[in-house]
């Protein structure tokens, strides 16, 4: 069984993946760690990010110890994360992993939650379930505030807005695996949701689907 939870930054979805995976048994799979431990590299090595063939070497390269340390989840990666997912290269390089976490999930589990970009319609294409998680460019700026603020970084509101718009633009807008709903996936839009509600409504439709 492979679960594909895709949508914008902030949005929900790893809440979402890491409670469904929680609750079915099943194997996580951040995907945009992937990215960003790739940017965080060639932030780290002084590689320019436009440097199509530099990052392209870091993602080939990629270890599991990458994925681990420590400042993955700050702005400025994920502003690079945006920038290097543009690279074919870069994602032709990270494709293989996932698609395999996917088909053969580690400690011998019986299925996978991925959440990403591009996992309904690239990575896994023909996943049992697929959700497109979605709120308003508002809501989503806040919680990336929120998030930002309690993990120390000292950021004002109206940039992270400003970020979060400039990240939405390109990620929706580039030539390779743009950020799409799936054709058959079920959209949820979070904006009024707490994580529970939006636990519950994924929960339905998995039941559905099970049943
Ligand atoms: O946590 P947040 O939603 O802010 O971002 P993330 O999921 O950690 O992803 C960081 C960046 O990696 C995104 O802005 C995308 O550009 C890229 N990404 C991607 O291109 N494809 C994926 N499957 C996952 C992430």
């Amino acid at each position: 069984m492979i679960i594909a939870i895709d949508g914008p930054a902030a949005a929900g979805k790893g809440t979402l993946a890491r409670r469904v995976a929680e609750a079915l048994g099943y194997a996580y799979l951040d995907t945009g760690s992937l990215y960003r431990a790739t940017a965080k590299k060639v932030l780290d090595q002084q590689i320019d990010p436009d440097d199509e063939q530099g990052c392209t070497v870091v993602a080939l390269n990629l270890t599991p110890t990458d994925l681990k340390v420590a400042g993955l989840r700050s702005e400025e990666v994920g502003q690079a994360a945006s920038k290097v997912s543009a690279i074919p290269g870069v994602r032709s390089a990270l494709l293989r992993f996932q698609r395999d976490f996917a088909a053969n999930p580690p400690d011998g589990k019986t299925g996978a939650v991925l959440d990403g970009r591009d996992i309904g319609t690239v990575v896994c294409p023909d996943a049992d379930i697929k959700f497109f998680v979605t709120a308003s460019t508002e809501v989503r700026a806040e919680r990336r505030f929120k998030e930002l603020r309690e993990a120390g970084e000292d950021v004002i509101y109206a940039r992270v807005l400003e970020e979060m718009r400039e990240r939405d633009e390109r990620d929706t807008n580039r030539a390779v695996a743009p950020l799409k709903p799936a054709e058959d996936a079920t959209v949820i839009d979070t904006s009024g949701l707490d994580a529970d509600q939006v636990f519950e409504q994924a929960r339905e439709i998995v039941a559905a689907k099970q049943a």
